[in-house]
């Protein structure tokens, strides 16, 4: 019998123009290269120019995107856009970069989960694919999070920096097996409790300001490569498929620490793991799609690998997604 998947048939990424290394920072907070490389991976960030927005760096991705896919963007008919850094609170920003698109049909909008946000999408997008009322998609994370930083806050400052990504999925008919090209499982989970660990102090309801990130780094640390470890074994136990069988690892790059651990305990080798985050630090959704665009782009990703991504950011939220490439 066969099954409907979701194919993925492009991807794409954006960075803004401007790199801040560690060594800028240091000379701003105080903070060294020596301490934010040993204990994050990071060495530089992007940051957007004034006047440059989320939906900027998104339709910058989206349409790199569709040029990889070789689709206009009339042949697309929903777009995800995970988001925790809109341009407004509202509207969305996906109707922003449905617009720049000058797309004028279809459905686009916006899903915020964070730095689980792609997975999330993907998770949506699929859903919409499977279930028949959407044909192709373009899935896309994008971030501003250096508006968000509080800049004298070294704890969190030299984390984070800006970025979009974005992927074109396409509903294929498949055998329903893990041989199949396309998502063949998510599984995403979220827990309220966690709220204080990692959260934005202001928003339009609580205190009518965008407020500034805050982290209980620790905490964080703590919960996340169980977490993270959980949801991969989901989708394994899903799909039949286990670590052996997965070519490419491409997890949320918040941490090179928190990477390295997920992959040891999940016996994932370390030439199998996507690791861009020395480049561009933790830019939140947009993490995982710049991952793979770069994989892709220098040829280690290539048709009929199976990929294994993942994801856990504020809420908490968390989540993975396997795909056959
Ligand atoms: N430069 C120099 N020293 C610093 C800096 C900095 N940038 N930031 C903190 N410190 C100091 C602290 O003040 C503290 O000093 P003290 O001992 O004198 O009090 C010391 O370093 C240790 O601080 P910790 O917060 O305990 O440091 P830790 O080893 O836990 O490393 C870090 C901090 C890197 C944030 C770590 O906890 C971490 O990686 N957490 C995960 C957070 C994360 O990745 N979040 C991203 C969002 S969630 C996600 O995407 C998964």
């Amino acid at each position: 019998m066969t099954v409907v998947r979701s194919v993925v048939l492009g991807c794409g990424a954006y960075l803004p123009e401007r790199i801040l290394t560690n060594a800028e920072l240091a000379a701003s907070v105080d903070t060294s290269d020596e301490w934010i490389v040993q204990r994050t991976g990071i060495r530089e960030r992007h940051i957007a120019a004034e006047g440059e927005y989320t939906s900027h760096l998104a339709t910058k991705a989206a349409q790199a995107a569709l040029d990889d896919a070789g689709l206009t963007a009339d042949q697309i008919d929903l777009i995800v856009l995970a988001t925790s850094t809109p341009d407004h609170t509202f509207p969305a920003t996906a109707v922003q970069v449905q617009a720049a698109l000058g797309m004028t049909h279809g459905v686009a909008f916006d899903l915020q989960a964070v730095c689980s946000g792609f997975v999330f999408a993907v998770a949506t997008a699929d859903n919409f694919l499977r279930g028949g009322s959407a044909k192709r998609a373009l899935v896309i994370g994008a971030e501003t999070f250096s508006r968000i930083l509080d800049w004298t806050d070294r704890g969190t400052c030299v984390l984070f920096g800006d970025g979009a990504g974005a992927i074109v999925l396409e509903a294929q008919e498949g055998w329903g097996t893990s041989a199949d090209r396309g998502v063949l499982t998510t599984h995403l989970r979220s827990d309220g409790r966690h709220k204080h660990k990692l959260y934005v102090d202001g928003g339009p309801s609580s205190t009518q300001t965008v407020g500034h990130l805050r982290m209980e780094g620790r905490e964080v640390f703590k919960h996340a490569v169980g977490m993270i470890t959980g949801v991969i074994i989901d989708a394994f136990n899903a799909s039949g498929t286990s670590a052996d069988n997965v070519d490419w690892f491409v997890p949320h790059q918040a941490n090179k620490r928190i990477i390295d651990a997920s992959a040891q305990k999940l016996h994932i080798a370390p030439q199998k793991v996507v690791m861009t985050v020395d480049r561009h630090g933790n830019t939140s959704a947009a993490s995982i799609p710049l991952a793979l665009a770069a994989a892709v782009a220098d040829g280690r990703i290539k048709k009929g690998h199976l990929v294994l991504l993942e994801a856990m950011g504020g809420g908490f939220t968390w989540g993975s997604a396997l795909l056959r490439w």
